[in-house]
């Protein structure tokens, strides 16, 4: 059966009024659906609106125009239906790991006994649950990222939105850290928007790759990849050719 339309993104302009009184127009009748349980990479260079087109997605600013429907509503604010994950860690420094995951689970008055559970269910999930009461100072980066991905897991949203998540982390963390999402993703699947300007990286977690240019989608290339991915993958022919062809449309 043909999945269903999770996201559709119709016709979505933004045009931004800068500081000297100019307007800056970021993306111009941009659609594209995506799928349920989908997980789809947003390559495109620096400035080309993949921050602006998340946080439309996540209702924390309107298009200009056109519109964006999650499960065929018009998204008009944020919503528990969609999490999202910034490159900078939104946790809180001056909470112990178990309460900066059981946050969003305390807004919700989630009883304490049944909040434990789902906090130890997903701390244990990302390796974290002999970590439940250090403090965030305590941790390495990647560790950070973890917490914020039990985090947002914690709270059961059916759309996960990611902005360069792993992007301020080294090289062979944040492949742990693929590795470790895609773990996560197949345990308790969610579409997933994840943003990049990493190809490796889009290569490695998607199951398709959509590359922006000049506000517009410049093409959507389908990533036959098998799955589960092993690291090895990574150095791979099939991959490295996947790899080639996408330069040409970052260029
Ligand atoms: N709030 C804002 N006001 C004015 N211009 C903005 C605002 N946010 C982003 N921009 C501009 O819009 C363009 C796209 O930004 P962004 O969506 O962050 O791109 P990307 O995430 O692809 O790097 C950039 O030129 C940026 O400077
Ligand atoms: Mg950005």
């Amino acid at each position: 059966m043909p999945k269903k339309v999770k996201i559709h993104i119709d016709k979505v302009s933004k045009v931004y009024q800068t500081e000297d009184g100019r307007e800056l127009s970021v993306l111009r009748e941009l659609s594209l659906d995506i799928l349920e349980d989908e997980f789809v990479c947003i390559i495109g260079p620096s400035g080309c609106g993949k921050t602006t087109l998340l946080s439309i997605i996540a209702g924390l600013q309107p298009a200009t125009s056109g519109r964006i429907l999650v499960d065929g509503h018009i998204v008009s604010g944020p919503g528990r239906d969609r999490g999202v994950v910034f490159q900078e860690d939104a946790i809180f420094l001056w909470r112990k790991v178990i309460h900066n995951v059981e946050y969003g689970l305390q807004l919700r008055k989630v009883p304490k006994a049944e909040r434990r559970k789902i906090v130890q269910e997903y701390l244990k999930l990302v390796g974290l649950e002999d970590f439940a009461n250090f403090f965030p100072k305590e941790l390495s980066g990647g560790m950070k990222k973890k917490v914020a991905l039990a985090t947002v897991y914690a709270n059961d949203p059916t759309i996960l939105l990611m902005d360069e998540p792993f992007g301020s982390l080294d090289y062979p963390t944040k492949c742990r850290l693929q590795l470790e999402l895609l773990k996560l993703w197949k345990t308790k699947t969610k579409t997933t928007v994840f943003i990049t300007h990493d190809v490796e990286e889009a290569i490695f977690l998607s199951d398709r790759i959509v590359v922006l240019q000049n506000g517009k989608v410049e093409t959507v290339y389908e990533n036959v990849l098998p799955r589960p991915r092993p690291d090895e993958l990574r150095v791979q022919t099939e991959f490295n050719k996947i790899k080639g062809d996408l330069r040409g449309y970052l260029e």
